[in-house]
């Protein structure tokens, strides 16, 4: 055979295993609106970026009749390609060939992609339609699985790991997602459960379809294992895309900064209006954030997950940053199980890939009641207070109105390390709120009074003057300077300017023992 008929045969052969299952399972893949594996990655990646990698492997089954039903590729496209310029890893699985179902020979591609990720200091992306673990190769395909989860463990805090969830996502196959850093999903078309619901149905009796038992809905607003619901596929993969402008490659390097053309010291006199002066009514922190951060612009992490806490990326001064945010508007900002869970996966994300922390506080204390209790709020809140006594990067805090209890404690104050706090003049920091306080301490006193009423009142303004304000931990030191809310942008870029080098470590030690 001369050469030229060897290219042709090599032609013959990569046009082939572009085919997937074929045309007919790429039309009904279509038909449920979803897009085929290579479709997907031409919307995620660079154009023209992408260099694929062992197209030509097959699964090496003979049972079931397999050995005559072979695709190359064997149910995933795998390769890396850029996005923004950076290099990224990226596997696609091909739900028109087995399912997508992961055999011996497709882990072992996975595993090649992760370990190239690790060694390079780059991204991976991993782009999940699959029926699971591909039932005629049994327990070496559950193998194969082990050997991803492996790896995405040591990956994590390395490289960043994302998953975007896109068909089907079910058993052990969950736990490759759970382990990396973010989960994005896409309402109507995938799902994720550990068992399904015929399942459920004969164990616990419970009648529930696959959107309503793992939809991308119910993962982003109710259970949390998802960060994002998007409407589409292509929203989906450019949100990702968008993701970029705020990651690093890696946990050694930088995320990435640009020029912006937002002035630095932009003031904004809504800043002024944003929060009420009655203390106990809502306002919405979002308008907070929009205001300070670069050009209005934040990418929300977990926007249907635990309300009461806001968490996202977002530009100051072209560098980015995560923010964690008290929300009033939700449960009066309180922290809860779900808020604390929140948080500090956030916080620890940020943590390990070198991502400044800005945390915007107005809390008025850990959420009370017996649900709370029993579910272990003590364990959870744990975790948030954890997260940001063991993160290392810049932290600043604003405390833009109350800062009570434990919650004042926990929400990156100096005493665990918090570089810069900051306090609007409105604010109240203090074990309690008045009321509660006076509740307390003077609960005889008000029942003996003759106007038990304004007695309490009395009380409450007493305490409010001596208390509610920012100016006992400012004569302590423990805030920084208090601020005219009008400076927050400026006083924010300014700090975190300030501690662009800094340099902090934890003790050597294997690893910590935070309360999971
Ligand atoms: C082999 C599979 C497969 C699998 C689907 N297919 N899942 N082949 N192993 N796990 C094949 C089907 O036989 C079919 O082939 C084609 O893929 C498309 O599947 P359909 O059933 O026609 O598609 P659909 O109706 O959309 O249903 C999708 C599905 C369903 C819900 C995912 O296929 C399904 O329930 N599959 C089994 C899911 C499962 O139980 N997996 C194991 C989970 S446990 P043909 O040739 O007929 O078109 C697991 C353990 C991981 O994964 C362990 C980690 C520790």
């Amino acid at each position: 055979m001369s050469i030229h008929e060897k290219l042709k045969r090599l032609e013959e052969l990569r046009a082939e295993s572009e085919q997937g299952g074929g045309a007919k399972r790429v039309a009904a893949q279509h038909e449920r609106g979803k897009l085929s594996a290579r479709e997907r990655l031409d919307l995620l990646l660079d154009d023209g970026s992408f260099v694929e990698l062992d197209r030509f492997v097959t699964h090496r089954s003979t049972d079931f009749g397999l050995a005559d039903k072979q695709f190359l590729g064997d149910g995933v496209v795998t390769g890396y390609g850029t996005v923004h310029g950076r290099l990224v890893y990226v596997f696609s699985q091909d739900f028109t060939v087995f399912g997508g179902s992961l055999s011996e020979t497709h882990a072992e591609k996975i595993v090649k992609l992760q370990d190239m990720a690790l060694k390079n200091g780059a991204p991976l992306i991993g782009l999940n339609d699959s029926g699971g673990a591909r039932i005629q190769e049994g327990v070496v395909s559950l193998g194969g699985y082990a050997d991803i989860f492996l790896r995405n463990t040591m990956a994590s805090g390395v490289v960043p790991q994302i998953s975007v969830i896109l068909g089907p996502c079910a058993g052990g196959a969950v736990y490759s997602p759970a382990i990396t850093d973010f989960i994005y999903m896409v309402r109507g078309t995938s799902y994720m459960f550990v068992t399904g619901p015929n399942v459920v149905k004969t164990v616990t009796h419970e009648d529930i379809d696959m959107e309503g038992l793992g939809g991308a809905d119910v993962h982003a607003s109710k259970s949390g294992v998802a960060h994002f619901a998007i409407d589409s596929e292509p929203e989906c993969l450019a949100s990702v895309r968008d993701l970029f402008h705020y990651i690093p490659q890696n946990n050694t390097e930088l995320p990435p900064s640009r020029e912006g053309a937002d002035p630095h010291d932009r003031r904004d006199e809504k800043l002024l209006e944003i929060v009420p002066d009655n203390a106990n009514q809502p306002y919405d922190m979002r308008d907070v954030i929009h205001t300070v951060v670069d050009d209005g612009t934040f990418y929300e992490v977990h926007e249907r997950f635990a309300g009461n806490l806001l968490v996202g990326f977002a530009h100051l001064g072209g560098q980015p940053v995560g923010i964690v945010a008290n929300q009033p508007a939700v449960l009066a900002g309180v922290l809860d199980i779900d808020a604390s869970d929140k948080g500090a996966r956030f916080v620890r994300f940020c943590d390990a890939f070198n991502i400044p922390l800005v945390v915007l506080e107005d809390v008025p204390g850990f959420l009370p009641g017996v649900s709370q209790e029993h579910g272990g709020i003590i364990r959870h809140g744990a975790k948030l207070l954890y997260a940001f006594s063991e993160a290392t990067v810049p932290k600043v805090t604003v405390i833009t109105r109350k800062a009570y209890g434990g919650a004042y404690d926990v929400m990156n104050s100096k005493h665990i390390r918090g570089d810069l706090n900051f306090a609007w003049p409105q604010a109240e920091i203090a074990v309690m709120g008045p009321k509660g306080a006076v509740e307390v301490l003077y609960r005889k006193e008000i029942a003996e009074a003759d106007d038990p009423k304004a007695a309490a009142e009395a009380r409450i303004e007493e305490y409010r003057e001596m208390f509610a304000h920012p100016y006992i931990a400012a004569a302590r030191g423990f805030i920084d300077d208090v601020i005219d809310p009008r400076d927050t942008r400026a006083r924010l870029i300014n700090g975190l300017d300030m501690l662009r080098n800094k340099r902090d470590q934890n003790p050597a030690r294997k690893h910590g023992n935070i309360p999971l």
